[in-house]
């Protein structure tokens, strides 16, 4: 199910056109609109999320809430697009409102210079318009529709914010437990860190400073054998990770127990299987966090992801002035101090619509009643 998105930040719109979902699968419009109201949420946003309040119009694809089998295209207008109409217009531009609304001195942590290099531009905003987290909007949108598809099979998707800054949240959650996360300030569950955590943000913004975090997302009810052992490039790990790795400002992906692997003996690691005529084959543990050789494996999927901090800092860093060269202080438009709640709801879309692929590569169908049916004839 291939998704293309496009879309400047401050441009007029944002799109994604979603390929090959099967006809007859439920749209609930209601629900992409709210996960796009999460994503705009959290303790710790800038001013942008008070100007715009995202609502996906869906253009294409869809009839009387059901999708066709055509492409879906869904679309998200920038409210913010009346005050930047005159400098990111796709006509002429007003060349003193482009001039004013340049950005050279290029900031660190950002694509502005490797970008400016790369593109030939002088103007860092001809790079920024694009490598901006906006983006993620769109994908929210889009991965509300692949939600709603393996919610037709059965698979829930859910996580919550492990730790900010050094803040962690420890706990062993049950999936159950999950949604809760959505109804806080930083997205964590145990009530004790998310007031440190608000604490540590409040202290940072003060200071100029920003922060990152740790999400984990899980996903259950998704049978065992999506991915593929056979082709590396269909290993189900890989896909996640390279999904994950897409979104703004992640740095490190982790599938079950990750980088302790390396700390662990085997038999502190694999986990043993058994089988009773009731359940089948199970396991008691779940370290690998639901993934064998590059398919899932029954289990719960559990991954967790970090997110570096905000590289557009109030008390900016040093760089250097683009066209004259000279030492500066990084140019600093209005900013997140701590994104990481988004980041949550953007890295589930993304976990929906790698998972909904994996789906969609093995078992095809033209209708979601033939993919509700191949799924349910799965061991
Ligand atoms: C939800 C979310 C919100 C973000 N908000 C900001 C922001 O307000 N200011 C900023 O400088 N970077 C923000 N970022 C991070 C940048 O978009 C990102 O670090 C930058 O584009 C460089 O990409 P890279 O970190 O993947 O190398 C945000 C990222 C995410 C995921």
């Amino acid at each position: 199910m291939k998704l293309t998105t496009a879309g400047e930040s401050h441009g007029k719109a944002l799109i994604a056109v979603i390929e090959e979902l099967p006809a007859h699968l439920q749209i609930n419009a209601a629900e992409i609109n709210g996960a796009l109201a999460l994503r705009q949420s959290g303790y710790g946003r800038g001013a942008r999320q008070k100007i715009e309040k995202d609502e996906a119009e869906i253009l294409t694809g869809v009839r009387n809430g059901e999708t066709l089998g055509s492409p879906v295209t869904l679309c998200i207008y920038n409210k913010d697009y009346q005050n930047w109409e005159a400098a990111m217009s796709a006509g002429a531009c007003d060349s003193e409102t482009m001039q004013k609304k340049a950005l050279t001195k290029v900031r660190p942590g950002h694509a502005d210079l490797t970008g400016m290099l790369k593109f030939g531009q002088e103007d860092a905003r001809n790079i920024l318009e694009r490598a901006s987290a906006r983006e993620t909007a769109i994908r929210v949108a889009a991965g509300e529709v692949y939600r709603q598809y393996l919610l037709a099979l059965g698979v829930e998707i859910g996580g919550y914010v492990r730790e900010v800054c050094g803040i962690k949240d420890e706990g062993e959650y049950a999936f159950e437990d999950l949604a809760k996360a959505k109804t806080t300030g930083v997205g964590m569950l145990n009530v004790e860190a998310e007031k440190k955590a608000e604490e540590k943000i409040a202290a940072l913004k003060k200071a100029g400073d920003t922060a990152g975090g740790v999400v984990e997302i899980r996903v259950k009810g998704l049978k065992s054998g999506f991915g593929n052992v056979m082709t590396y490039a269909e290993k189900l790990d890989s896909l996640l990770a390279a999904g994950l790795m897409s979104i703004q400002a992640v740095k490190g992906v982790e599938i079950g127990a990750g980088f302790a692997v390396a700390e662990r003996s085997g038999k502190e690691i694999h986990d043993e299987i058994f089988y009773n005529d009731e359940k089948g084959f199970y396991r008691n543990t779940n370290r690998a966090g639901g993934i064998e050789g590059g398919m899932s494996n029954g289990e719960e999927i559990v991954i967790r992801v970090a997110m570096k901090p905000i590289p557009t800092l109030m008390k900016g860093l040093q760089t250097v002035e683009f066209s004259s060269k000279e030492t500066a202080v990084a140019a600093s438009e209005r900013s997140d101090v701590c994104a990481i709640f988004a980041f949550e709801i953007i890295a589930e879309a993304v976990v929906a619509q790698v998972l909904a692929d994996a789906v969609a590569k093995r078992l095809g169908g033209d209708t979601m009643e033939q993919v509700q049916k191949r799924y349910a004839d799965l061991p």
